[in-house]
């Protein structure tokens, strides 16, 4: 989940790597650098940290050349340091590389055995040195890639420049994604299209075990067996300008404002009004009535999403859903049945172990479906059916707009399996489809709220452990507000069914726990009071998201209550999901984190 790029260019291109990595620093930003060709000669440029550290470097010590490759890093072997900062070069090579080599000990030790010195604790060192053996035994730099890539065992992808070779770079993929861009007479490499957007955005996506060799003429592309494949050309749409925060202090802050509009944007793919129906997207017109059960698996937030949409499937759609976290569904062998969908829920479109589920299922002859918020990644160009969310781009580590729009494309989907499936009548879709209609608006009423929550951002800061409880469709909920609060903020937080705080989390409770109760006035709603009851009883310091109709109902002194309007409880995930965003997001920015950019993440999780 490295960011990587190359350039062979016509004038210096050390501005227009770094250029390009800004874009990709979302993949991590643990260290980045450069290497460029100086005479013939690799010279490089590390710097721990993000990416301004390496910027500030440049401009001490400027780098010249035309051909060049950068990286901006998420540790895997190696702690975050300047020694095993990418680029990493002998004299004959330079290599930048995403993913991880698995066989990396073995190799070390082989290469260390042929009399290699290693200077880092990186699995990527191993290969510049694999390459560099190749090349004093006399083979040319596209025979020595080769030899080298049929070695590695694991998920990577690169990008490498070789000493005395100006007008060569070569790529590789294999697990990781990696896109060739075509210039005028310069050629580009990069983790993604964004990445190359501000320089071209024709782009070839090179597939699984692809490799290639590039020139300021173009680009030859080799499979994995190194046979000559032809690969598509294409126009990519990714903005060719760099997302700005706007009025926000923060991109988080941004994208939580934007919700309301990029609701909208996703559920007009998804409903038409006029006829007061759901629909699916061109191209993704899955028959729901043949499918006997559902799968879902995806990771993180994008997990709590699908966790939702299980509840609408199985109660509107009378689908049973099996849901599993993608980590776990890939390597537990799970019996499926062909035909039947799986669907995979994901902001990206890259990680990892989502699409490893993915090409499980595939094999077991299912239909693949993907809720992706990136048109061109390999989630969704290996899926049958894409059903996207038009989030826009997410700068923001913490998922946010992006996880509403995956709720809001479930739901739309779980009302048009029920219609197709026969388990909701004409005029029950065309309330539910009324109601989805209404979220943007509710969104805006919630975000109005604002203030509220961040009065209690500060009482929250001084905690060291927050719980989070909810019951129905508030239970995933409560799971995604603690783990939005605990990866900005880093305080610990739990999100726990509320009818399980009696089964051990209730010897939590004292004066000092704070419990973050997610409670609309749904039909579990009365069940929850109950669970809210034994908190109090205990002294747990209860902060209450509800609405109007729950606040009177619930005949209780909370702490503190969030009364958002009264809302549907089909769409009250979607609207309740917004002040469990900002009550993380002000007590992050309270405490003075780094909210964008938590310590240890990374946006897109290609790795497993
Ligand atoms: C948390 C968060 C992550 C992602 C997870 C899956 O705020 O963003 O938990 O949801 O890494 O990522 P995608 O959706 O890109 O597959």
């Amino acid at each position: 989940m490295c960011g990587i790029v190359g350039i062979l260019g016509k004038a210096d291109v050390a501005g227009q790597l770094v250029d390009a990595l800004k874009r990709l620093e979302y993949r991590g930003y643990d260290s980045a650098g450069v290497a460029t060709l100086i005479d013939g000669g690799l010279v490089s440029r590390r710097a721990e940290g993000k990416l301004r550290n390496l910027e500030a470097k440049l401009e001490q010590s400027p780098l010249a050349g035309t051909s060049g490759i950068g990286h901006t890093r998420w540790a895997t072997h190696g702690a975050p340091s300047v020694r095993n900062a990418h680029p990493h070069a002998t004299t004959r090579v330079a290599v930048v590389h995403n993913g991880i080599i698995e066989n990396f000990l073995e190799l070390r030790a082989e290469v260390e055995a042929r009399g290699c010195r290693l200077e880092s604790d990186t699995d990527t060192e191993v290969v510049a040195h694999l390459i560099t053996l190749d090349l004093q035994a006399g083979k040319t730099p596209r025979e020595a890639v080769a030899a080298t890539l049929h070695r590695l065992k694991g998920a990577f992808s690169f990008a490498i420049l070789f000493a005395g070779e100006d007008d060569l770079m070569i790529g590789a993929r294999r697990g990781s994604p990696l896109a060739v861009g075509h210039g005028d007479g310069e050629m580009y490499l990069g983790s993604d299209a964004i990445a190359l957007a501000p320089f071209t955005d024709r782009i070839t996506y090179l597939e699984e075990g692809d490799w290639a060799v590039l020139t300021r003429r173009g680009v030859e592309i080799f499979d994995e067996n190194d046979r000559p494949v032809e690969r598509r050309e294409t126009a990519t749409s990714a903005a060719a300008t760099l997302v700005d925060k706007g009025n926000f202090r923060h991109f988080m802050a941004k994208e939580i404002h934007e919700q309301p509009e990029v609701l909208g944007h996703t559920l007009s793919r998804y409903l038409d009004l006029t006829q007061s129906k759901t629909v699916l997207p061109k191209g993704a017109e899955f028959d729901f009535a043949s499918c006997e059960r559902l799968v879902i698996s995806a990771c993180g937030t994008a997990y709590y999403a699908g966790l939702i949409g299980k509840y609408w499937f199985e109660t509107i759609a009378r689908l049973p859903v099996d849901i599993d976290i993608a980590s776990e569904f890939r390597y537990r062998e799970v019996p499926v049945k062909a035909g039947d969908l799986a669907l995979f829920v994901s902001q990206s479109g890259e990680t990892a172990d989502t699409l490893a589920s993915l090409r499980y299922c595939k094999a077991q002859g299912m239909k693949i479906g993907a809720v992706v918020n990136v048109p061109e990644s390999t989630i969704a160009r290996e899926a049958d059916f894409v059903f996207p969310t038009i989030a826009g781009r997410e700068i923001g580590v913490a998922s946010t707009k992006a996880f509403v729009c995956q709720l809001a494309v479930l739901a739309s989907l779980a009302v048009h399996a029920g219609r197709v499936r026969g388990t909701i009548s004409d005029e029950r879709e065309a309330e539910l489809v009324r109601m989805l209609a209404e979220i943007p608006a509710y969104a805006v009423k919630a975000l109005r709220h604002e203030v509220e929550v961040e009065q209690l951002a500060q009482p929250l800061s001084k905690s060291q452990h927050v719980l989070y409880l909810g019951r129905g469709t508030s239970f995933p909920l409560a799971m995604e507000g603690a783990l939005k609060l605990k990866e900005i903020s880093y305080i610990h937080a739990e999100g726990y069914a509320a009818g399980e705080l009696k089964h051990g989390p209730i010897a939590l409770i004292d004066e000092t726990m704070p419990v973050v109760i997610v409670a609309p006035y749904d039909g579990v709603f009365e069940k929850t009071v109950s669970n809210m009851q034994e908190v109090a009883a205990r002294g747990g310091r209860i902060i209450l998201i509800t609405d109007q109709r729950g606040a009177e109902e619930s005949g209780l002194q909370a702490w503190k209550t969030i009364v958002l309007p009264d809302v549907p409880a089909f769409i009250a995930p979607i609207v309740h999901a917004i002040p469990v965003q900002l009550l993380a997001y002000h007590t992050a920015v309270f405490m003075g984190t780094d909210v964008d950019q938590p310590r240890n993440l990374a946006k897109s999780v290609t790795v497993e």
